[in-house]
This record gives structure tokens, C-alpha cells and sequence, in this order.
């Protein structure tokens, strides 16, 4: 649908207004890495969050609040991460077990990033979430400050994108917005504008042909710039007015 195609979009341009990212894979299948063209042998060897249990249960005595004011998270993003200029990605891993899976410990360490525990308010955290999102807890849903619905216009992704955002805002996630995505015409706009609140969609992103055969190539849609970087541009602007507010 673009959900990677959108978050390391993203990255790249919050990264290029002077911030640190930290862009988390939070879906197993999801490959923001290789999406801004780090090699699959690099993202191959990065450790995902899922094996920080032992590590958290050392540092904390199992509390699993050692992330808050610990000196050390420093060197634990280190290991967890591939730096990209200002970006650094990381991965949760695990495995999806028909919705079952506990995410609490990485959610600890969500938490940490989400809320800004970790560092100033120069950072930005960008998440990755893959099509479910009911393994995040209140907790870490609470400090998310917009949570991006990327919908295209078919009445299925239109249903889908409902679904989620009532899941978001029983999860207490404030803010719910939706990008239109591969959108052809004029008409696949209308039909994705008539089903949401016109305040509610942040942009839409052209169906780009250039993305799509890119896929094939396995580059990285986010370096062809085009009209991918155009509408991903008015986007992020929107996006900043609104966390702003
Ligand atoms: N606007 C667009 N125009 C053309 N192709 C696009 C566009 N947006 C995304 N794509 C292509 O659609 C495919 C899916 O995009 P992407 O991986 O970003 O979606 P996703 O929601 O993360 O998918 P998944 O659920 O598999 O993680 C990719 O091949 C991508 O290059
Ligand atoms: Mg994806």
C-alpha cells in the first residue's frame, strides 16, 4: 500500500530539516532499511529489539524501566541500529502468532523512543507498523503524537483504513491521518476524499510508475525523487503544522 514507501520518505525528509530519526521496522515483514538503500547483507545482521530481553532484565532487575535515564542507551542503540547520516534504523523482529505475540519488552523500549525519554526535541521516531497495530500498548500509543494511514483508492484499503482507526483511538492514539496513496486520477482522489473528513487527509501521492518498476530493480523508491518527493514533501509540511498544534 506504501506504508514503508511513505515512512522512509519520511525519514529522509526529516533528516534533511535537521533532525535525528530513529525509523523502527515495527513490522516483521516491513524492510524500511532497504527502502533508503541499505545493503540486505547490513540489515541481515541487525540484532532486533525481540533480543533485548535479557539485556533489559540485566539492566533493570527485570523492572524493564531501564530505558528511561540510563547512560548506557547510548551504546544499546548502537548495537541495535544501522546509522544512515541522521537516521538510525532499527528493527523489532519476532514473529506475528496470529496477533498473540507479546511485544511488551520491545514495547518498553517503544516507549522509551516514543515519548522522547531518550533525547531532545530534535528527534523525530518514526514507525514503521505493518497493517496491525494492536500490539502496541496505551502506554506507547499515548506518546505517539500522529498516526499515518496510508489508503488507496479501493473500497477494501478504504475499510481497512476505518478499521485502523478505530483500533488507534481505542488505543488512545490522539491524532489519525490519512494519505492518499497511489492514486491515478481524479477520480480515485474523490473516491478516497468522499469516504474521509477533508480535515483528516494530510495529501495524496500520485501512482508513480517510476516507484513501481523501481521495485522490480529492488532500488530504493526514495532516492528517484519525482513526484514520490514532490507530494512526500507537501505532506511532511502538513505534517509538522499538525504536530505543532
Ligand atoms: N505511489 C506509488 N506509485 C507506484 N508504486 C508505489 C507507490 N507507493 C508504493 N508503491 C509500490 O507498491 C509496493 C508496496 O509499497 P510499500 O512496500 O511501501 O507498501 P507497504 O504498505 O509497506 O507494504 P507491506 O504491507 O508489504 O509492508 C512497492 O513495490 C512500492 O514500490
Ligand atoms: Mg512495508
Amino acid at each position: 500500500m506504501g506504508k514503508t514507501t511513505v515512512s522512509a520518505t519520511l525519514a529522509k525528509l526529516f533528516e534533511a530539516s535537521q533532525k535525528n530519526v530513529y525509523a523502527v521496522d515495527a513490522d516483521p515483514d516491513a524492510c524500511l532499511a532497504a527502502a533508503v538503500g541499505i545493503p540486505d547483507e547490513q540489515i541481515r545482521n541487525l540484532k532486533p529489539l525481540v533480543e533485548m530481553k535479557e539485556l533489559i532484565d540485566e539492566k533493570s532487575g527485570g523492572g524493564g524501566a531501564f530505558f528511561s535515564l540510563n547512560p548506557d542507551v547510548d551504546d544499546v542503540l548502537r548495537e541495535y541500529s544501522i546509522p544512515l547520516g541522521n537516521i538510525r534504523f532499527l528493527r523489532m523482529g519476532g514473529i506475528k502468532q496470529g496477533g498473540s505475540a507479546c511485544y511488551c519488552r520491545e514495547n518498553s523500549f517503544l516507549h522509551a523512543l516514543t515519548s522522547g525519554l531518550l533525547w531532545d526535541k530534535d528527534s523525530v521516531v518514526i514507525l514503521d507498523m505493518g497493517a496491525g497495530i494492536e500490539h502496541l500498548t496505551r502506554g506507547t500509543a499515548r506518546s505517539v503524537d500522529v498516526m499515518l494511514v496510508v489508503v488507496e483508492p479501493s473500497k477494501n484499503s478504504v475499510n481497512t483504513a476505518n478499521l485502523v482507526k478505530k483500533l488507534a483511538a481505542d488505543l488512545g492514539i490522539k491524532k489519525i491521518k490519512f494519505i492518499g496513496n497511489k492514486v491515478r486520477n481524479e477520480r480515485e482522489r474523490e473516491f478516497i476524499q468522499k469516504h474521509f473528513d477533508a480535515e483528516e487527509i494530510l495529501g495524496f501521492i500520485p501512482f508513480d510508475d517510476e516507484i513501481w518498476e523501481s521495485s522490480m530493480e529492488n532500488g530504493p523508491a526514495v532516492e528517484l525523487g519525482g513526484e514520490l518527493l514532490r507530494s512526500m514533501k507537501e505532506i511532511h509540511q502538513k505534517l509538522l503544522r499538525e504536530v505543532d498544534e
